[in-house]
């Protein structure tokens, strides 16, 4: 199975109901020519205009290009039509469960600072922000599950315990004891930062002390701090920082959810990632469930894992075999019913 269309698939899905109160269906619906088919093919598309030394599409627009413009076109409308769901759910007086849902109230209360533009502008924004990069994480999770048996194992037993015979979270008070399937989340984000690199932009002259050094950037320098492992190999916050080790997350040092500095991939500052909760929480849901059914096996007949940068760093000739797992849960209740 292609890994990583079936993970952008379920990403798109989740953060459009989340964000949006639609079910876009992405995962089922694969063929036609609709939003969830092309959807998850834009995102490589803005990776490259991201990385392109001239905007030549503000000039001239490429087939590809009216292809990219139109599908976000068109997210674009769904999303306004979801809003006017939603604005009228709210003046109903429904309390607001969508993050959609909460941006219409807060624009009912005061249009000025928020205008239905703006509350469109935002979901779309957070729908696109999200959709690349969890998926990649959820997809390196499971490549370093598949090259760490050890660790797998841990999840499964977790897994089995947590989630029980059903196989998936029923409540969301599970999740919380899914600690070391959000571990091996953690892990594989601080391994491989699916965000890479950030461009900032010093808007006005600054100083930055680093101890007896200082970097001094004028207004306007463009900035593009690296996030990924090799650039954060401090070995006092992280012993051994090379390693794939779950367990580092587990302990009474480890990063506390909120405490967003010890850990780059998600930036920094007023401009933190907001969905990094959500991000972890969609991994975590894919490490328990996939492990909790089936044993993961590294596949390395198309060549070694390699990286490549689209909109997220996402891996490349990921394959890996999924085969039934043996149920110690349901072999102890059918061993129960055969005595
Ligand atoms: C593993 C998954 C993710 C990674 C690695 C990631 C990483 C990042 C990074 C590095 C930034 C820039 C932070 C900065 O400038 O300091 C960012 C910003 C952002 N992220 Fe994420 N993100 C992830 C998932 C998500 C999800 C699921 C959503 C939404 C549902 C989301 C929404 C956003 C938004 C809206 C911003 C812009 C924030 C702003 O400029 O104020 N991200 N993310």
């Amino acid at each position: 199975m292609d890994v990583l269309d079936d993970l952008m698939r379920y990403t798109l899905v989740v953060s459009t109901a989340l964000l949006a109160g639609h079910d876009l269906d992405a995962v089922r619906q694969r063929d036609g020519d609709g939003l969830p088919r092309r959807l998850p093919l834009v995102f490589e598309k803005l990776g490259r205009r991201i990385a392109s030394p001239v905007p030549y599409w503000r000039w001239v627009r490429l087939p590809a290009d009216r292809r990219l413009d139109a599908t976000v076109a068109e997210l674009r409308d769904l999303i306004e039509q979801q809003y006017v769901h939603a604005r009228r759910r709210v003046a109903e007086g429904q309390a607001p469960v969508t993050y959609l849902e909460a941006l219409a109230e807060a624009s009912m209360d005061d249009a000025a600072k928020l205008s239905e533009q703006d509350a469109v502008s935002a979901v779309v924004n957070m729908i696109v922000a999200g959709e690349d990069n969890t998926a990649a994480a959820a997809a390196w999770a499971m490549h370093y599950l598949a090259i760490h048996p050890e660790a797998q194992r841990k999840v499964r037993e977790e897994a089995e315990e947590v989630l029980g015979d059903d196989g998936f979270p029923s409540d969301p008070a599970a999740l919380s004891r899914l600690r070391y399937a959000e571990a091996v989340g953690n892990e594989s984000i601080r391994l491989r930062p699916t965000s890479p690199f950030l461009i900032m932009q010093a808007v006005h002259d600054i100083t930055i002390p680093d101890g007896a050094d200082a970097l001094r950037l004028e207004a306007g320098t463009l900035v593009m701090p690296l996030m990924t492992h090799a650039s954060d190999v401090d070995d006092h916050k992280y012993p051994d920082p090379g390693a794939f080790e779950p367990d580092r997350w587990l302990s009474s040092s480890a990063p506390q959810p909120n405490d967003a500095s010890p850990f780059l991939p998600f930036g920094g500052g007023p401009r933190f990632c907001p969905g990094r909760n959500l991000a972890l929480i969609e991994v975590t849901m894919v490490v328990a469930t996939v492990c909790r059914h089936f044993v993961l096996e590294a596949d390395t007949t198309s060549g070694p894992v390699g990286e490549r940068v689209t909109f997220a760093m996402m891996p490349t000739n990921l394959g890996i075999r999924l085969h039934p797992a043996e149920h110690r849960r349901l072999d102890r209740r059918n061993a129960g019913a055969h005595t």
